[in-house]
């Protein structure tokens, strides 16, 4: 884990965090993405015990709880989003940890039936062990899903009516994303990184989903300057991946 990168990311989530909330929250996986209600990933949630890895504001915890799971849990690294998901879900409806992913802050292991996390994991500075703790948390046969801005999309820039692959694909690791005013560190990693790890650590892969949604009403609630009609006409704008613990 890296502790000096958290801390930034931690700062910068706590500034940021008004600007962010309830942004692209489940049903939705993610800007011109297909949401849960297409997808169907997560089942029936009536009765589950939910955790969210990077709950921020508490909204995709808030989609759990209308969809009556049994329990709602939920870690976050910022003092700022957890006061706004404690705030959003009625006090002591949710057990929200202020830690790191990269650690185990006292959630029980074997217990899970759905853990997920909503554009969150390319936060982490040790995917191997974010996954490892994400595994243990899951009971036998419980599933992971998670959703990520594309590996690919951050690679290509849009330049006029030209689209330019200005960085390599090939090259992982950590980056200021463009998009952010504050610093803030995010982490690169390959599709094959993120399933092989996932492998790795026990999963089984049951889905990946790299689909983009480009209808009149999808494009004019997403586009901003990060997202756009052009851009995503040719390049995946959010990497979907449903895994299960064997
Ligand atoms: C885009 S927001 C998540 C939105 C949320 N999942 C939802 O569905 O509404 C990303 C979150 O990741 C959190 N985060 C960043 N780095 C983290 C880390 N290392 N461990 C845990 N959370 C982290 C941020 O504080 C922020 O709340």
């Amino acid at each position: 884990m890296d502790s000096k990168t958290i801390s930034i990311n931690k700062h910068s989530w706590d500034e940021a965090s008004p600007r962010f909330y309830g942004r692209n929250p489940l049903p939705e996986y993610g800007p011109l993405a297909p949401t849960e209600d297409e997808l169907q990933l997560l089942g029936n949630i009536g009765g589950k015990k939910v955790l969210d890895i990077g709950c921020g504001s508490g909204h995709s915890l808030q989609y759990m709880k209308n969809n009556h799971a049994s329990e709602l849990w939920g870690l976050d690294l910022s003092h700022s989003q957890l006061q706004a998901a404690g705030q959003l879900l009625i006090k002591d409806e949710a057990r929200l940890f202020e830690a790191p992913m990269e650690e185990n802050p006292g959630i029980p292991r074997d217990y899970f039936d759905i853990v997920y996390s909503i554009y969150a994991l390319g936060w982490t500075t040790d995917l191997d062990q974010t996954l490892a703790n994400i595994h243990s948390y899951l009971k036998a046969g419980g599933i992971f899903v998670f959703s990520w801005e594309h590996p690919f999309y951050n690679r290509v820039q849009q330049a006029g009516d030209s689209l330019i692959l200005n960085q390599s694909y090939h090259q992982e690791g950590a980056y200021a994303h463009e998009a952010w005013s504050q610093p803030a560190i995010m982490q690169q990693f390959k599709v094959s990184t993120y399933l092989n790890t996932l492998i790795n650590n026990g999963f089984m892969i049951e889905q990946v989903i790299e689909e983009v949604r480009l209808s009149e009403e999808d494009v004019e609630k997403h586009s901003n300057r990060w997202y756009s009609f052009d851009k995503a006409s040719h390049v995946p704008t959010t990497l979907i991946v449903k895994a299960r613990k064997e």
